[in-house]
């Protein structure tokens, strides 16, 4: 049974696949209204959410399918000890898809291994978030045309943030990439990213505290909250949270043709003041990530029926 658990799960091939169908619903929505007719996702969130939860919702009901699940662990039988494997074998008697959230690093990992029905990842704690990812990479295809020679500037929590990690990983499979990571020495990338991905595949990358130094160098700045929940006490947390505040003055530097992103929710590291200028791109981000969560469905609940 094929899930979604790391973004390199998915072949490049496949990507551009994905990508080649949500530009099609995209631009012909009637023709897919009802590809689920009868299908029903199981949305499982351990930990809060606004925008994946919902965007995996959302992306089913306009697929024609129908949606179950929980938006808390309190409100599930977790609250009373039930292990994930026993959640996923009784949710696969109900549904035909799984997105679950869950703040153990792996969690969605086990629930492939335990459910009949595709699991997608939908973010486990500070590991992997691929479903973020494919919004990102359709944000960059659609906004630069090319995965191919961008410097991309990741900024602010990249130790917890599994966002950056699972789009350092996406991004790691083209040409000409840069990495520019812009970080506090205690949010510095893990190396088993450093290690794992970009010295694997001869990335260059640097390192650094300040944003203002590089900023006219990117092609892409992927804006990042600092990740409270994750943070063992409160006074880092506090010391840390507002490093990076992308501000239009820091701007002036920066390229023309610069994409701005982020996978929000935001907290303060970008002023709303950016949100008029052309280069934000993080609502756009919002919209392309329900596209690519429907090519998504699609296509594991295709490949589900051929092995039945
Ligand atoms: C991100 C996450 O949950 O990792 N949010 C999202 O899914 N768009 C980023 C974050 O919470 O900071």
């Amino acid at each position: 049974m094929r899930s979604l658990i790391n973004i390199l799960d998915l072949s490049t091939e496949e990507i551009d696949e994905l990508i080649d169908v949500a530009n099609d619903i995209i631009d012909h929505p009637d023709k897919y209204a009802e590809s689920c007719k009868r299908k029903k996702l199981a949305s499982l969130f351990f930990e809060p959410s606004t925008r994946t939860r919902l965007s995996f919702e959302a992306a089913m009901l306009e697929l024609g399918g129908s949606v179950i699940g929980f938006s808390e662990a309190q409100s599930s039988s977790a609250a009373k000890g039930e292990s994930v494997a026993d959640t996923v074998k009784t949710v696969s008697c109900y549904a035909d898809i799984i997105a679950m959230r869950h703040p153990k690093e792996g969690a969605p990992y086990v629930a492939s291994m335990n459910a009949s029905i595709p699991v997608i990842n939908a973010g486990d704690g500070g590991h992997n978030h691929p479903t973020q990812t494919l919004a990102d990479l359709l944000t960059i295809k659609r906004e630069k045309g090319t995965f191919n020679n961008l410097t991309i500037g990741f900024c602010g929590d990249l130790k917890f943030g599994r966002t950056v990690h699972s789009l350092i990983s996406a991004m790691s499979r083209y040409e000409g990439i840069k990495v520019v990571l812009i970080s506090p020495e205690e949010l510095k990338l893990p190396s088993y990213v450093k290690n794992d991905v970009l010295k694997k595949k001869n990335i260059p990358y640097t390192q650094t505290t300040s944003l203002e130094d590089v900023i006219g160098d990117l092609d892409i700045l992927y804006m990042t909250r600092v990740q409270r929940e994750r943070f063992f006490n409160e006074e880092d947390y506090l010391r840390l949270k507002d490093t990076y505040i992308l501000e239009p003055k820091k701007l002036e530097k920066a390229r023309e043709d610069l994409c701005i992103m982020h996978p929000l929710p935001r907290v303060n590291e970008i002023s709303v003041s950016i949100d008029k200028d052309p280069r934000a791109c993080y609502f756009k981000q919002v919209l392309n990530g329900k596209y690519m969560r429907m090519a998504l469905i699609l296509k594991l609940l295709k490949e589900a029926e051929q092995c039945i």
